[in-house]
């Protein structure tokens, strides 16, 4: 049974006098004047553990949403047995069964609850309306379509038979439980890491960061809504300490498709491979984690295009997407002009709570965030190799705002040059336009991390040398683009090096991790 291709999602625009920005706005209020009490869902039960957690707008901390019930290790033992109770009739389902489900959660989304994901990613992760609209709605639909359409074309790829022979590939799940990590700054990859294996007839534990948890127990209730039996998504709000140490200890452990920082995926590794002689098969680690994405601009680059790109790929949801553009290497024959474009771009940036549309940039996720922003913040303006070019300023008495910053270094390899800051800062470094090859090799040797890069030229030879040097210095390339912004069936996304296993979310190559084939022969 095959699916086609689906069209990506169209992006509502929200401009004045829409329809959609007139639902999205009441929507806003009716979410700001409830309290929510949010459950865990394991099997068929909503789990309330009393174990209360105020749920904050990043962007108004005197505001309360309401709370969610968070769980200890009792409740992962619960949702791995709720899970694994699942698992048999839930593999057996028909390939056309389990699809429905996942293409009728789409169009509750498309249809019916748009304004509900994107009004919880708002408020609940600070993302204004565009950035949650490509997020909440078209992102996370496009994954649960295409993802279907991606794992019909799996299911016909098949052996040849011969004379007296027939052949078949079976592509079962895996043989026990995944385990899903999400991270809070994109509600679609939310959607997808417990999806994409559920899919495949695996059964999942997911475990979303504190701050994504009121958009995704939104989503876990359109997939009930759906049809998704019990038990075959458990949506559990644990630390990550107690979940990894119930999770990688237990025999039937099948694997884990996360996103978040390099550090703690390290530690699952290490935490997994100690395990290894409990587990009844090799499990499947797959993970996206940190950048450190570059900007490398030649001198035959349009200024405008580069500062759009910087200006974009830097700043938008306050840079914090691990494909943000956070450090640019600039010609020194169009860098006073870029300069002056990016001090002009981010001077014209409004910033302010997401109820009011007309605000570009909102509140970072958190206190800590906002402290560790700061900080490198700080430091830049009391350090000789570097100097506040713009912005700069922090303040957290009404929620944690941070003003676009970019920071010019001359040392290339200062550390906002080289370190992860998961904010809107960004870094620049001029160098001699003439020594083109040079600032290629600082790209390439800068940081450890490989996940998106761009290089903006007009020159087709210096494109090509880019292209050809930088081989593995970005999983995602883009050319006189921003760095930011892959589009489910478009640009498969993902990273090596410390950036994680490029196992290329929103592809097929993402969904063979979650099956493990098996080869049928006959002979007649
Ligand atoms: N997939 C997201 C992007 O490309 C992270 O920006």
């Amino acid at each position: 049974f095959s699916y086609p291709m689906p069209a990506n999602e169209p992006v509502l625009s929200y401009a004045p006098g829409s329809p959609e920005k007139k639902r999205l706005k009441e929507v806003l209020a009716e979410l700001k004047n409830t309290q929510a009490d949010i459950p865990m869902y394991i099997g068929a039960e909503e789990v309330r553990s009393g174990k209360k957690v105020a749920l904050r707008p990043p962007h108004e901390t005197a505001h309360t949403l309401g709370h969610f019930h968070a769980g200890d290790a009792s409740h992962v033992t619960k949702a791995i047995d709720a899970a694994l109770a699942a698992r048999e009739s839930w593999s057996n389902l028909s390939w056309e069964n389990r699809a429905n489900i996942f293409l009728k959660a789409a169009d509750l989304i498309a249809t019916k609850y748009r304004p509900y994901m994107n009004g919880t990613t708002m408020l609940g992760q600070s993302k204004n309306a565009y950035q949650a609209e490509i997020d909440s709605a078209c992102e996370l639909i496009d994954f649960l379509r295409f993802n279907v359409h991606f794992l019909s074309e799996i299911y016909r790829q098949q052996p040849i038979s011969a004379p007296g022979i027939h052949n078949r590939l079976e592509f079962r799940p895996l043989e026990g439980f995944v385990l899903a990590v999400t991270p809070f700054n994109f509600t679609a990859i939310g959607g997808n890491l417990p999806t994409s294996a559920a899919m495949c007839g695996n059964v999942v534990v997911w475990k979303p960061a504190n701050t994504q948890v009121y958009a995704a127990q939104m989503f876990m209730r359109i997939l009930k809504e759906a049809g998704l039996p019990d038990g075959v998504i458990n949506l559990i709000y644990v630390d990550g300490p107690t979940i990894g140490s119930v999770c990688f200890s237990h025999r039937d452990f099948a694997g884990v498709h996360f996103t978040g920082s390099t550090g703690v995926f390290n530690n699952m590794w290490e935490t997994i491979g100690k395990n290894m002689h409990n587990y009844k098969s090799y499990p499947r680690i797959v993970g996206e984690t940190g950048g450190k994405d570059f900007v490398l601009a030649h001198k035959s680059a349009d200024p405008k295009v580069l500062a759009t790109a910087l200006l974009r790929g830097a700043f938008e949801y306050q840079g914090q997407k691990c494909s943000a553009a956070s450090r640019a290497y600039i010609p020194s024959n169009i860098a006073e002009e870029v300069k002056k474009l990016l001090v002009d771009g981010i001077n014209s940036f409004k910033m302010g709570t997401v109820e009011d549309f007309t605000n570009f940039i909102n509140a970072v996720i958190d206190e800590k965030s906002f402290d560790k922003i700061k900080s490198y913040i700080d430091n830049a303006k009391n350090d000789a190799n570097a100097s506040v070019l713009v912005g700069g300023n922090c303040d957290k008495t009404k929620g944690y705002y941070i003003q676009p910053t970019v920071i010019e270094a001359k040392d290339p390899n200062y550390v906002t040059m080289c370190e992860e800051i998961f904010g809107p800062v960004l870094t620049i470094h001029v160098y001699d336009a003439e020594q083109f090859e040079k600032a290629l090799e600082l790209v390439d040797n800068t940081s450890p991390y490989a996940l998106t890069g761009s290089i903006i030229a007009q020159d087709r030879y210096a494109v090509e040398l880019a292209t050809n040097k930088l081989r593995n210095a970005a999983g995602n390339f883009y050319i006189n683009d921003k760095p930011t912004g892959a589009v489910v069936g478009q640009q498969p996304f993902g990273g090596a090096r410390a950036s994680g296993t490029n196992d290329k979310a929103g592809s097929i190559l993402n969904l063979y991790r979650w099956l493990s084939a098996r080869t049928i022969k006959e002979t007649f």
